[in-house]
């Protein structure tokens, strides 16, 4: 079956979209779902099925019978719509929670033997760097979901990038941090921010949008290979608000091993810069995001030869840069310890998780039918 995603209206979908039949079936992402919450009960609890009741559930169940799916959305920063990404982000049960190796890379393995076309259209004026991070994104995107092949195609007029001005920081900088994740305080997010926090002395730190500040970190888990979709409406919604020139930084932590699964999200967010008028810091992509939640830093630092010398080293950075009012090349991070154990603790944690919830290994990886 062919699937369809789609952000348009249902006018514009007859107009635009090949007519539906018992190969070809459309599912609308406008009116929004519900933003997924990261609970990963859809491996967990009720393996392939997100339990947020709405039509968001739709998206698995059509999936599992997909051999193709089509993407049709606007285009935000190289990325998807809100819309679009809300129900993308509920589709993780599509995989196994088990972890392998894809192309050199750390991925879920898949839950289903069918292997999707994937095939994006992407409408509404882009500039050329949006083009460019939307094809990395795509690309990512189809090595996460075994993919046998992938397109992107632009649609609609083309703008020309617009750049912004620089501002000179002093002392006493108000510095924004914006947590994307939808585990809030408790989240990998919200423990990079408390890091780099204690790396900015003498800055007065903001939670949020509504004070104006001379610098913002927008700080979010890496939902789908891209920005999760709750904090992308966020950004959408606050494009015109902040002051030009202010500079924006990027943290992007991921569950993957690899740090540089993160490139094409803190991507995005140069490109959410350069329409919002602000001048681009620097961004860095944390791997193997969720070893910080399973042990604390000072732990960490315990083994080895320092497995987290590079991490430390990367905030070290990072906060050099904010107080300097300057900006650096991205860094994306991988760990120094050794990415096997990282997997198979990953996949034990889903396992012990899933058995607390009484289900068998057989039963977590139920088909939908
Ligand atoms: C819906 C969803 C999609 C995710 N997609 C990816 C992904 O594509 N690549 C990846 O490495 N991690 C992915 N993750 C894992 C998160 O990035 C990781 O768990 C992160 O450390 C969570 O940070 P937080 O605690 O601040 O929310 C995903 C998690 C969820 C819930």
């Amino acid at each position: 079956m062919h699937l369809i995603l789609h952000d348009l209206s249902p006018e514009q979908a007859e107009r635009h979209l090949p007519p539906q039949s018992e190969t070809l079936a459309w599912l609308a992402a406008a009116p929004g779902v519900k933003p997924c919450t990261g609970c990963f009960l859809c491996w967990t609890k009720t393996p392939g099925e997100c339990v947020i009741p709405d039509r968001g559930q739709e998206f698995c169940r059509l999936l599992a019978k997909a051999d193709k799916l089509s993407i049709v959305s606007r285009c935000y920063y190289g990325g998807f719509s809100p819309d679009v990404k809300a129900m993308l982000d509920r589709h993780i049960g599509y995989m196994l929670p088990w972890f392998h190796d894809n192309e050199g890379e750390m991925h879920h393995i898949p839950r289903y033997e069918r292997r999707l076309e994937l095939a994006w259209h992407l409408y509404g004026t882009t500039t050329e760097a949006e083009r460019e991070t939307a094809r990395c994104y795509c690309a990512a995107n189809a090595r996460n979901l075994h993919a046998v092949s992938h397109a992107v195609t632009f649609h609609g007029d083309v703008e020309p990038s617009r750049l912004s001005t620089t501002r000179t920081q002093g002392g006493g900088m108000r510095v924004a941090f914006l947590n994307g994740s939808p585990n809030k305080g408790k989240g990998v997010t919200a423990m990079l921010l408390r890091f780099l926090e204690e790396r900015l002395p003498g800055c007065k730190i903001v939670q949020g949008w509504d004070e104006p500040c001379d610098a913002y970190v927008i700080a979010f888990p890496l939902y789908v290979d891209g920005i999760p979709s709750g904090f992308l409406r966020e950004l959408v919604e606050h494009e015109r608000d902040l002051p030009p020139g202010a500079r924006v930084y990027a943290v992007v932590n991921n569950g993957f091993y690899e740090g540089g699964q993160n490139a094409a999200a803190i991507s995005m967010v140069r490109n959410w810069c350069a329409r919002a008028w602000l001048f681009w810091g620097q961004g860095v992509g944390i791997g193997s995001g969720e070893i910080l939640r399973h042990m604390p830093l000072p732990v960490l630092n315990l083994f080895g030869h320092g497995s987290m010398k590079k991490f430390n080293r990367v905030l070290d950075t990072l906060a050099g840069h904010i107080l300097a009012g300057g900006g650096g090349e991205d860094i994306c991070n991988t760990p120094n310890f050794p990415r096997a154990p990282y997997m198979l603790a990953g996949s034990a944690t889903f396992r012990l998780e899933g058995k607390k919830n009484g289900l068998t290994k057989r039963e977590m990886e139920r088909r939908l039918s």
